[in-house]
């Protein structure tokens, strides 16, 4: 199915990107920047240790690049080498990319965000001294993780509702297989199934409450 792409404005006043057929949005439509903040800087790269250096991160759905420019800038405020690894099949369209207002935002260089997404998938590319970038160019269903190499995984696809595929046993085992023992799961969900599937794989469940608009999110730490 094609799907019609247009750039809106969240409740934080920072824009995000809507799926008109699948009535779905990269972020929540409650403010894009603070729901990313919130899930996976603050409940996720926040909560990893101290000891850990560089931090071996691996995203599921690189969309907007909106995590990594956050993230890029928590290394950057914090002195935190980050190895930003990111799995997305379906790369934005370079003129939505332009549309979109994070740089200003977050007050950063547009350059750095430009970089990101003109970085060609399968070439580490080293934005500054503290973060790297490595984009991997694949649909979820067909990667196989370097096992046990990554501290934390932002798992930030789709919602259930619209691509219930992604949230299954079967793709969760990868985001499972792929991190170090204590490594750190994020993700903005909170239902009881997917609880009930973490759990099976090994991972212990922690709900924290969530960004603006959403009760409950996820994190879970492998044992
Ligand atoms: C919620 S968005 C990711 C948002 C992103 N983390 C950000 O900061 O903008 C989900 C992403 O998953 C990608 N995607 C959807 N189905 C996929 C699949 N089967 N394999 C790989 N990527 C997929 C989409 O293209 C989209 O970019």
């Amino acid at each position: 199915m094609k799907l019609t792409k247009t750039i809106i404005t969240t409740s934080d006043g920072s824009k995000t990107i809507a799926i008109k057929e699948w009535n779905e949005h990269y972020h929540s439509t409650h403010g894009a920047i603070q729901e990313s903040k919130h899930v996976y800087i603050d409940a996720g790269l926040n909560a990893i240790g101290n000891n850990i250096s560089p931090v071996r991160i691996l995203e599921f759905g690189f969309g907007t690049g909106l995590n990594a420019l956050l993230t890029f800038q928590h290394a950057e405020q914090n002195n935190l080498p980050v190895e930003y690894h990111s799995i997305e099949a379906f790369p934005v369209d370079k003129n939505l990319i332009e549309q979109l207002d994070y740089p200003e935002k977050l007050d950063l260089p547009r350059t750095v965000f430009n970089k990101m997404h003109q970085t060609p998938f399968y070439e580490n590319i080293k934005l500054t001294g503290n973060f790297s970038l490595y984009k991997i160019k694949q649909k979820f269903e067909d990667f196989h993780p370097k096992e046990t190499y990554y501290n934390l995984v932002y798992f930030d696809v789709f919602g259930a509702r619209v691509q219930p595929e992604l949230w299954q046993p079967a793709i969760l085992q990868k985001a499972y297989q792929a991190l170090t023992k204590n490594g750190i799961f994020v993700t903005y969900a909170a239902k009881g199934q997917l609880k009930r599937d973490l759990k099976v794989l090994g991972f212990t469940i922690e709900t924290l409450s969530g960004p603006p608009g959403k009760r409950e999110m996820i994190r879970a730490v492998k044992i």
